[in-house]
Formats: C-alpha cells, sequence, structure tokens
C-alpha cells in the first residue's frame, strides 16, 4: 500500500473510457479518483442556470458536483463552453493540484491533466477511440438514461466538443509527450482496463527499484 503521493495523469476526449478506466486503477490500487470533468460541467450548469461562470469557478462547493443532470449532453456543451475561459480553468486549478498529491495515490482524469494539471505525473495516458466509437458508447448510454438523441446527434456533439476542445487557446486537450497512447477503438472495456493497469504496475514497480 502506497502511502507517498503517486500520481496517475489521463486525458483524452469525450466517451472514449477515460471514466470507466480511471475508476478501474483507483479501484485495483486503492487511490482516491476526481472526474474533473465534473467541475466543468458544474460550472457549466450554474452558467446556463445564468451565473456568470468565472465567479461559479472560483466560488464552486462540493455539493455542485452532485446531480444527474451534469451527465446531460446539453451540460457537456455548457462544460466545453465555459472550458475555454482561462479564469475558469484557473480557478480550479489549486483544487485539483491538491488532490493529486495526496497520501495513498490519486487517479485524475479531465483534457489537461497531463499538460497542464500535472506535468509531473507517475504514470500519463492519452485514451482515446475514434469519434464514431465514441459516439456509439456515449449514445448507448444516453439511450439507457432515457435520452432520446440520435447517434447521428450525439456524433455531432461529440465532433463539436473534440474540436471546440482542441481548438482552444487555454489549455488545449492533446496528447502529453510523455504520455502512453491507448487507443480504445478496438479494445473490449475489459482489455481496456487490463492495459492501463499494466502501465500503473510496470511504474510502480520501477519506482521501488
Ligand atoms: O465525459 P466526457 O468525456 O464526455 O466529458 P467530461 O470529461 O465530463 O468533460 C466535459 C467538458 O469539460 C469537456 O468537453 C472539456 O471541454 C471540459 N474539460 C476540460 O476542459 N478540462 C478537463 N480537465 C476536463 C474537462
Amino acid at each position: 500500500m502506497h502511502s507517498a503521493p503517486f500520481t496517475v495523469a489521463i486525458d483524452g476526449p469525450a466517451a472514449a473510457g477515460k471514466g470507466t478506466i480511471s475508476r478501474a486503477i483507483a479501484e485495483h490500487f486503492g487511490f482516491a479518483h476526481l472526474d474533473t470533468g465534473l467541475l466543468y460541467r458544474a460550472v457549466g450548469a450554474l452558467a446556463l442556470e445564468g451565473a456568470n461562470p468565472i465567479e461559479a469557478a472560483q466560488a464552486l462547493q462540493p455539493e455542485a458536483l452532485e446531480g444527474g443532470r451534469l451527465r446531460t449532453a446539453e451540460v457537456a456543451q455548457a462544460a466545453s463552453r465555459v472550458a475555454a475561459i482561462p479564469e475558469v480553468r484557473s480557478a480550479l486549478l489549486e483544487f485539483q493540484r491538491e488532490f493529486a498529491r495526496r497520501p495513498g495515490g490519486a487517479v485524475l482524469d479531465g483534457r489537461d491533466i497531463c499538460t497542464v494539471i500535472c506535468p509531473d505525473a507517475d504514470v500519463q495516458l492519452f485514451v482515446t477511440a475514434s469519434a464514431e466509437t465514441r459516439a456509439e458508447r456515449r449514445w448507448r448510454e444516453l439511450s439507457a438514461k432515457g435520452d432520446d438523441r440520435t447517434l447521428e446527434q450525439v456524433l455531432d456533439d461529440v465532433r463539436i466538443r473534440d474540436t471546440r476542445d482542441s481548438e482552444r487557446d487555454a489549455a488545449p486537450m492533446r496528447p502529453a509527450e510523455g504520455a502512453q497512447i491507448v487507443d480504445t477503438s478496438e479494445m473490449s472495456i475489459e482489455e481496456a482496463i487490463a492495459t492501463a493497469i499494466s502501465y500503473v504496475e510496470r511504474r510502480k514497480g520501477f519506482d521501488r527499484n
């Protein structure tokens, strides 16, 4: 059991499997997990209600991270709009860095974890898949929750968000130089999890030597 900080940083586009992989790593190694997308979704949801996004990010409370509404397609788009505002990102930065340093280990997933938040993370992964594969996964998730968006609409949403997230000036989404690329297009979820766990194990073994 690790007591020193050990950080796993995972970036990648929408519905690539980051969340599932991060939760599995956290459970396997006993690390804490932070889904940083939730921070931006919470600010996006407050902005949809009329709040100023910068003020909302500066005053964000843990309760704002709860609730099923944060997972809707509408909030996802609002999240990606507020995420392009540099002051929103800087207001959320220290909380994420603190989380990454917690004793016992932490996994953070998002878009700029390897590039900006934790450039010295012990393990850096960029989890990706084709836009079509990701849209189909997200469409299944949304349909299971009763959302009636078509696959084409979900694919459009994914592409709009990919473009906005990777072309913005503030912390654009891109693989960090030292990140391992995990393309999950042709992998089952079990294979994707096993691949990610093997990278962490390799690094933990390396740290002991
Ligand atoms: O779950 P999904 O991958 O669809 O999205 P998410 O991780 O919840 O992120 C929602 C939006 O927040 C993204 O489209 C990004 O614009 C933004 N985000 C970000 O800019 N930086 C992060 N570290 C995490 C999310």
